[in-house]
């Protein structure tokens, strides 16, 4: 077996995600390397939900009786677990979502409905760049749509990072807003946070972070990025689905109007007007993802056991010794950065004139997950005339060993296409 400097003990983790036990294609071993579009559960995850619907259920911030405050404790527990994950100041700037996209939306509508001085309107400009996931961009594009704003972008240079050198130009007195993946889900490139944020800084922009394809693999800490706002998900991140956060500095999260009115989200209600509750909860209306939220916070217990700075040493391993793999495989061209160096475990590439659906079916037919498409960033895919990649995605379970079943899986796929 290779071995690599870094690497977490994966045969003990392994142990921990029954469905990489899960056989497919007559009896072959799954090799799931689709971390980038969701993680899968460790049993310690699975164990907290069935525990929480089992013991505690029941609907948080109402009730007086006893399951009512067990599982207002926990849900308010998860967000004091992921309040310290990110180094969160405060943990009422942990406000819980569906997922990502909506925190981004979230952030998008606040400013829409702001007062001054954060109102986005038509004398305005919104910056994103060219990198991201439709995520961050179809909220802003709306923005602009209904408020007359400017949307503006960085570019993508040949080799998959972002070109700051107008940096100046894109970034001016206008801008309200930068908007920006701290790892890009396609490519895995990870961004230069503090150049941009400096510039932003200097014209007073406000700075809003895509985290989703970070939060997972690496220490993430709010205040050291300086941002001041940090979206992400926490399917990716080894918990459920439906659950996601939206990191807001505090002062902001008191001046900024809500998105979504309803219960839970109000101080006083009368026919013809509310007051809001202060947040987190201004911006959490309705019955939240409860379940979810405590499944996010076993998903953040398990990840800070392992440790981020040993799972980031790992994942950058595994990228390494697949990079170099992958290179030696003819005719196949990384689309992104094409060393490991800043970039994270999520590979894409072409391979020859095969078209990445065709890859994907046989290594499919192999036991080999991978995703293939646009991966929600098609103006990525635009960028560099093609329509689609085939992306290999690492996370802390991934062996060297399912690095060479990928290469073996793509030399089957040449064989096969001729
Ligand atoms: N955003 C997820 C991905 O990149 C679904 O695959």
């Amino acid at each position: 077996m290779t071995q690599l400097p870094g690497l977490l003990d994966t045969e003990a983790i392994r142990k921990d995600f029954p469905i990489l036990d899960r056989q497919i294609h007559d009896g072959k071993k799954v090799v799931y390397l689709d971390n980038a579009a969701t993680s899968q559960k460790p049993r310690q995850v699975l164990d907290a939900l069935n525990a929480y619907y089992e013991r505690h259920n029941a609907n948080v911030h109402r009730g007086v009786h006893v399951l009512a405050e067990e599982a207002t404790a926990l849900y308010e527990g998860a967000r004091d677990k992921v309040a310290a994950f990110i180094n969160a100041p405060s943990r009422d700037e942990v406000i819980f979502t569906k997922n990502a996209s909506e925190s981004l939306n979230l952030v998008a509508n606040m400013l829409g409905w702001a007062d001054e001085p954060y109102r986005v309107d038509r004398e305005t400009e919104i910056v994103i760049t060219e990198m991201e996931h439709h995520s961050n961009i179809v909220p802003w594009q709306l923005l602009a749509q209904r408020t007359g704003a400017k949307l503006r972008w960085f570019g993508i240079t040949d080799d998959g990072r972002l070109d700051l050198s107008n940096i100046d130009e894109i970034i001016t007195e206008q801008t309200k807003i930068v908007s920006f993946t701290l790892v890009s889900n396609i490519m895995g490139t990870i961004n230069p946070v503090e150049t941009i944020v400096r510039r932003a800084q200097e014209v007073g922009a406000l700075v809003c972070i895509d985290a989703s394809q970070a939060a997972p693999h690496m220490v993430l800490d709010v205040q050291a990025l300086q941002a001041d706002f940090v979206a992400f998900t926490g399917h990716k991140m080894c918990g459920p689905t439906g659950i996601g956060v939206l990191w807001g500095r505090q002062e902001l999260l008191e001046d900024l109007p809500p998105f979504l009115g309803g219960g839970e989200m109000i101080e006083t209600v009368s026919m013809h007007s509310s007051t809001y509750a202060p947040a987190p909860h201004k911006f959490e209306a309705g019955t939240p993802p409860i379940a979810q939220a405590v499944g996010l916070g076993a998903a953040v217990d398990y990840l800070t056991s392992i440790g981020m700075d040993k799972i980031a040493a790992h994942e950058h391993a595994i990228t390494e010794y697949a990079v170099q793999r992958l290179l030696e495989v003819p005719d196949l061209r990384i689309v992104g950065p094409s060393t490991a160096e800043d970039r994270g475990a999520t590979i894409s590439f072409t391979l020859g004139d095969i078209h990445p659906h065709d890859v994907g079916q046989v290594l499919d037919e192999q036991g080999i997950a991978v995703r293939v498409g646009h991966h929600c960033a098609r103006p990525v895919c635009l960028r560099y005339g093609i329509p689609a990649t085939t992306r290999a995605s690492f996370y802390l379970y991934s062996t060297p060993g399912e690095v060479d079943a990928l290469v073996e899986g793509l030399e089957h796929v040449r064989n096969f296409f001729g």
